[in-house]
């Protein structure tokens, strides 16, 4: 039997759960305490009521369809993935492979509206879709931080949505196409499992400070609490999944933590999804908020810039625990 390399197979269990769902529109406080407790329990949970507009979703993925559905030379034009640009079944610099297409775009308008040119037919209406996009998502993800920091009963509520408005911000959107497998769907319930499920994305946390992610009505996201177990998470494309990202974990000094997570395909459609990954700039100094550091509980990481720890990450492979790199000590 010949197995592909990304295929899933062994000791893994799937564990169904209610995952945590934050309704924007509830009253503040509230809100403010569920986004601290999911972020504790999972680094993870849903938003509902998000207020970002319909058509400011539909607008960028009907773009995001017509960008995948050219032919690969023409994708190609976006530039190999150096991270930023178009990539296909590599995933980073050091060997890790999934059955995904991607697109990686810098936030910057100025960047959206230059990239834009090399790899759309109609270029003007492909970086306003985007940049429309990134602006809305953009506000919720601060309106999100902002109720993390009272929540926290940091001082400077800005604290962390400042990293993410910060012109020189280096956040990212990622759309990502999880072709279909090679299946015949007819024959779906009498194909060996191995033949139904594939990675896609095989399982890392985000290195960011907090990623919102949309997904098509296809299921294939999968988040981990607990090693070897795997909880499905339901798509909803009216919904934002949001992931606490590495850089959230070291400045709540490990009070939160940053979700592992993976997506396989699965499927007989395709899946697709579109992430925001809000990031500092690159010369922001990283570290545990003083408000997050007790004599009992001293920092555990020792403080980095956003380019020092983009720098490591493309050093490791897409699953290592890479802020473990910056611990202050081993000992627990
Ligand atoms: C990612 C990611 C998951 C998905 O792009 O970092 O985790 O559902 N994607 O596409
Ligand atoms: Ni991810």
């Amino acid at each position: 039997m010949v197995v592909p390399p990304s295929t899933i197979l062994g000791s893994e269990k799937l564990r169904a759960m209610e995952l945590p769902v934050v309704d924007l529109s509830a009253e503040r406080s509230e809100v403010s305490k569920l986004i601290v407790k999911a972020c504790e329990e999972y680094g993870f949970f849903k938003v509902v009521n998000h207020g970002v507009p319909e058509e400011v979703i539909v607008r960028l993925e009907e773009q995001v369809l017509s960008f995948f559905a050219l032919p690969v030379s023409e994708k190609q034009r976006a530039g190999p993935a150096d991270p930023l640009g178009y990539g296909c079944k590599n995933i980073g610099f050091n060997g890790d492979t999934g059955e995904v297409e991607y697109l990686t775009l810098n936030t910057n308008p100025l960047s959206i509206a230059q990239r834009s040119k090399t790899m759309s037919n109609d270029p003007s209406k492909f970086s306003s879709a985007v940049s429309g996009y990134v602006e809305a998502v953009r506000e919720v993800a601060c309106e999100l931080l902002d109720l993390t920091a009272e929540g926290l009963s940091v001082s400077d509520t800005s604290v962390f949505s400042r990293l993410i408005r910060d012109v020189d911000s280096d956040s990212i959107l990622r759309l990502n196409h999880y072709p279909p497998l090679q299946v015949d769907c007819k024959d779906w319930d009498s194909s060996p499992s191995y033949a139904k499920t594939r990675i896609g994305f095989g399982a890392h946390s985000d290195p960011q400070i907090l990623t919102l992610l949309r997904s098509n009505d296809v299921g294939g996201l999968q988040i981990s609490i607990e090693d070897g177990v795997w909880i499905p998470v339901p798509p909803d494309p009216t919904a934002f999944w949001v992931n606490v990202g590495d850089t959230l974990q070291a400045m709540t000094n490990g009070r939160f933590v940053s979700v592992r997570h993976r997506a396989l395909t699965n499927s007989c459609k395709p899946r697709m999804s579109i992430a925001f990954f809000g990031a500092p700039p690159l010369q922001a100094r990283i570290a545990a908020l003083p408000e997050m550091v007790a004599p009992n509980r001293l920092s555990l990481y020792r403080p980095f810039t956003w380019a020092e720890y983009k720098k490591t990450i493309y050093s490791l492979r897409l699953g290592d625990t890479r802020l473990d790199l910056f611990r202050t000590s081993t000992d627990d």
